[in-house]
Formats: structure tokens, C-alpha cells, sequence
């Protein structure tokens, strides 16, 4: 029996058809992944379900019988739940607190029943093994457990068919592990999930079928078990996918970053980074492994300028740039491609033309004599980079950052840096949350860099990627350099050893 059927599907935002006559036909009781690029039109489609969108045109049934579904209530009624990509908890609120919310249970006498409430959330916990404290404080919880809050609360409401945007995204690998339990343990319960991803090892782990979208248009739906995971890239993505980042041997120039005795205090009044010595020269690709927390961030504050310097240098070609603005930094060849995107990679409310000239603005060609910013100059600037960088933004250059997508507006950071010609180039968590193509793509460019001679640092949690782009390895473990491998000799074993404190 078929749980959803949303036929012809088309959904157009100004200048965007993000849904174009998708189907989807999900069965009762499977675990069905919708798999796309990002941009591809699946949280659209998803919402649309969920009641947050309305189609433009198409028809939509849940277990057989044609509906309307027009807000999130009319969802909850035809037994439909969504776990969105940003949670709504209320922080300091208890589990159960955040799970009646809205539906406050009352006692005969018109009183608040929260012991009920408890009772009930405890027992969802126990039949779908989540293990969810019901009197925990939000606030106290790890992000893993907020997310299972979420599941409880749309299972308090009695949904059948639930729906997961990237759930993964915010995860842990052994988190997503037990999250995919889950998944399992809900499909046995009887009930039917339906979950956004862009990650083929999730697909494969977890999902009977798979629906792909890619530029909006449905492409194919298809069994998991009897599909690779090279053919669902490639369904995905629209073009065979290389896994394997292809470069040639380096050929290590001088010593273009030097870090000496660094130490940097963190947010919390302790040195997160603690008398680190590094050498990253050019022409090679430098990796920083380690696990999240250990220092990573506030290296890369450092050299940056973002982070005052406690004690120790930091020299660039020579020059100790350690009480150096950011921008003098800039301006003596360093580029950096942020961890954190919206905070310090873009100006979200600016068009992509302006983020594109954000550190060189103030200079010839785009500002005359006058100190006037050159229109028409940063507009062509812009048109050149979509085309050499792939960037796809519906309005061209004119674009509003805010309005792009991940990948995309990575790829405008990675072009800006780029295009300043940085002689080193600091790149942290460069592919994090992208989907394969783009992935591929920020690697290819990443290696051409190098080989132009320029010095990379590459900060990566992701160990498959600090093995496949990586020159020189650097574990990072509390602050302090365990040990630094060539990569022939660097496998995961030994790096995850020195990640974990071994020195080598
Ligand atoms: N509210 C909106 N207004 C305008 N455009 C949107 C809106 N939501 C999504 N889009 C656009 O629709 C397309 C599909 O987006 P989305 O469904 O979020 O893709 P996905 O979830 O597959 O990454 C993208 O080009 C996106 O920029
Ligand atoms: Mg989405």
C-alpha cells in the first residue's frame, strides 16, 4: 500500500522552478531517502508535504485518498510529522515541557498534567529505544539527544509517516549510526520515513528505496540493495563521479606560513592551542587532522588575526605578522576560506557581485580614482567567476547570498580567495554539509592551487579528505602538534592514534 503519492509536483519561486513535475511514491512501512544535490528542490518538496508550502500545481495522496494539505496542523491530522534541519526546542524547558507544548495535557480538574505527559513520553522512548530523559533540561542535552525530542514529539502526536530533513548533517558518525537504528527500529514499529540526505554511505546503510531530484526534475526512483553507490552519484549528480582526488607528487617550494611556539587562549580562558610549531611551505598541501574541539578553530583565529596571539610567532615569508591587523594579513598574501560561512565568509544580506569584491573593493579596477565603487567593473568581475567557478545563483551576479545555495555559496568564498591569488591559503572544513559534485569540484581547485606554488593549510575533520588532498599530515591533539606524517606514510590508523594523544 502507498503511504504518499505526490504526483506532477511543480512548485516556482521568484525566477526558480524548484519542484518541476517531481513525483514520489513512497510505500507504507519503508524507509525511502530522497537524494539530491544541494539546490535540487527536496526540502521544497518535503515542505510542500508538510503543509509549509503550497504547490503551484499537482496532486498529492496520503494512503490512497486525494488531500489538500495547507498548513503543518492539516499534516499533523493526516498523521504526517516533520523533523526540520534546525531544531524549534525551547532551551530551557524539560523534554516533556517541549514535547506537549502546544497541546498542554489537562487533568479532570483543569490542571496542568505534566506527570501523564512524562509517563507517556517515557514509554515512546522505551518502544522506539530512544532512550530520552522525559524531565531533562534541553539546555543539558547533546545535539543527538535533541534531535530524538523532536522525533518524540511528533510520535506524541501519533504520526505515521515521518519526514527528516538532513538529519545526519548535525550528527557524529557514531551518532548518525545510532540515528539509522533508529530508523530501523521505527520501520519495525510499523511506521514510514522519509529522509532528505546528500550522503550515499546513509542511503545504503539505512534505506530500502531512493528517490532522486536534481535541478528540480525527478530523475528515478530505485531499489537500494540492487544499486551502487557509484550509480546513485552518478543519478545525482547527472555525470560519472570521481571519488579519487587525482594530483600529481608535490614539489615543495620555500617556507611560506611558520608558526613558532604558537599559544592562543580559547573561549574558555584556557589555551586551546598550546606552544605549536608548524612550517607549511609552497607548493604543498598541509593537513591539519584531529578531532572537533582540539584547537583547530582557534589556529586558524590566530593566524588569521581573528584571535590575538598569547606567545609565539606566526611569520609569513619572513615577516611576523603576529600583532598584525587582518587586513594588513590580507594584504601580504594571506586568503582564508572560513569555517564558519555566514559569520565570517559572507555578507548574507549583500548580491554576490559585492561578496565577491569584499577584500579588494577599496582597489583598482573596482573603485576609481574618486574612491567610487566601479558598477559595472564588479558586475563583469562577477559574471567571470560564476562561469570559472560553476557557480549557479539564479540572478547572476545580482544575486542575494542569503538566497544560494551551501555548496554555492562556498564556492563563491573559494572564488574570492582564490582570485586575490593568496600565497597561503588557509581553507578549514572546506566540503562540510556540500554534496558530492561540489565536493569534487573545491578539491580539484584546491590541488590547482597547490600546484601553482601556492602554500595550503587544510583544516578537515573529515580524515578521508585530509588522506586524499593532503601533502604532510599534522594530528592535532589538545592543542599541540602530535606528530607530522608525509602522507605515503600516513594511513588512518596511525593519524587516528596521534588524533587521540599517541605522539609520534
Ligand atoms: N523560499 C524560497 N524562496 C525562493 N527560492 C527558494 C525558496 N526555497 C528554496 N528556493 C530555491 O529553490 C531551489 C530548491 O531549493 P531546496 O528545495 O531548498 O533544495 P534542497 O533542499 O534540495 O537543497 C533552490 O534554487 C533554492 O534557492
Ligand atoms: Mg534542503
Amino acid at each position: 500500500m502507498l503511504a504518499i503519492e505526490m504526483l506532477e509536483i511543480t512548485k516556482v519561486f521568484p525566477g526558480v522552478l524548484a519542484n518541476d513535475r517531481v513525483n514520489l511514491r513512497v510505500e507504507q512501512g519503508e524507509i525511502h531517502a530522497l537524494l539530491g544535490e544541494n539546490g535540487a528542490g527536496k526540502s521544497t518538496l518535503m515542505s510542500i508535504l508538510f503543509g509549509l508550502y503550497e504547490p503551484d500545481s499537482g496532486l498529492i495522496r496520503i494512503w490512497g485518498k486525494a488531500v489538500k494539505i495547507r498548513s503543518p496542523n492539516d499534516a499533523t491530522a493526516l498523521r504526517i510529522g516533520m523533523v526540520h534541519q534546525h531544531f524549534k526546542l525551547v532551551h530551557n524547558f524539560t523534554v516533556t515541557e517541549n514535547i506537549v507544548l502546544g497541546l498542554e495535557p489537562h487533568n479532570a480538574l483543569g490542571n496542568l498534567d505534566l506527570r501523564s505527559a512524562e509517563k507517556r513520553v517515557a514509554e515512546l522512548s522505551e518502544t522506539y529505544g530512544l532512550a530520552v530523559d522525559p524531565r531533562a533540561r534541553i539546555e543539558n542535552i547533546t545535539v543527538g539527544m535533541q534531535q530524538r525530542v523532536e522525533i518524540l514529539k511528533i510520535l506524541y502526536r501519533d504520526a505515521d509517516i515521518l519526514i527528516f530533513d538532513e538529519p545526519t548533517a548535525v550528527l557524529t558518525p557514531q551518532e548518525i549510526d545510532e540515528l539509522l537504528a533508529i530508523f530501523r527500529r521505527l520501520k519495525s514499529e510499523g511506521k514510514t520515513i522519509l529522509f532528505i540526505t546528500h550522503k550515499l554511505k546513509e542511503i545504503k546503510a539505512a534505506a530500502d528505496r531512493c528517490t532522486v531530484l536534481r535541478r528540480g526534475k525527478y530523475i528515478d526512483t530505485l531499489d537500494v540493495s540492487k544499486t551502487g553507490e557509484a550509480e546513485l552519484a552518478e543519478k545525482m549528480v547527472g555525470r560519472a563521479v570521481i571519488f579519487r582526488i587525482e594530483k600529481k607528487q608535490a614539489r615543495p617550494g620555500g617556507v611560506v606560513l611558520k608558526i613558532e611556539d604558537l599559544t592562543v587562549i580559547g573561549a574558555k580562558g584556557t589555551p586551546a592551542v598550546s606552544g605549536l610549531s608548524l612550517d607549511v611551505r609552497a607548493g604543498e598541501v598541509v593537513g591539519i587532522a584531529g578531532v572537533d574541539g582540539n584547537g583547530q578553530s582557534e589556529l586558524v583565529a590566530a593566524i588569521a588575526g581573528l584571535l590575538p596571539v598569547k606567545s609565539g610567532r606566526v611569520l609569513l615569508k619572513g615577516n611576523d605578522v603576529s600583532k598584525e591587523s587582518i587586513r594588513n594579513r590580507n594584504e601580504r598574501g594571506l586568503g582564508l576560506v572560513p569555517e564558519d560561512r555566514h559569520r565570517h565568509g559572507l555578507v548574507l544580506d549583500f548580491r554576490l557581485d559585492e561578496n565577491l569584491i569584499l577584500k579588494s573593493f577599496r582597489r583598482r579596477p573596482y573603485s576609481n580614482r574618486a574612491g567610487f565603487l566601479r558598477f559595472p567593473v564588479i558586475f563583469r568581475h562577477a559574471e567571470t567567476l560564476i562561469t570559472d567557478f560553476d557557480i549557479r545563483a539564479g540572478n547572476g551576479p545580482a544575486t542575494l547570498a542569503k538566497s544560494m545555495s551551501g555548496g554555492n555559496q562556498q564556492k563563491v568564498i573559494i572564488a574570492r580567495e582564490i582570485d586575490l591569488s593568496p600565497e597561503l591559503l588557509i581553507v578549514s572544513q572546506p566540503t562540510r554539509g556540500l554534496d558530492v559534485g561540489a565536493i569534487e569540484y573545491i578539491h580539484r581547485r584546491i590541488v590547482e592551487e597547490r600546484d601553482k606554488g601556492r602554500a595550503v593549510l587544510l583544516v578537515s575533520f573529515e580524515l578521508d579528505e585530509i588522506l586524499g588532498l593532503c601533502d604532510r599530515i599534522a594530528a592535532l591533539s589538545k592543542g599541540q602538534v602530535a606528530g607530522v606524517l608525509p602522507v605515503e606514510e600516513a594511513d588512518e590508523r596511525r593519524i587516528g592514534a596521534m588524533m587521540g594523544g599517541v605522539h609520534a
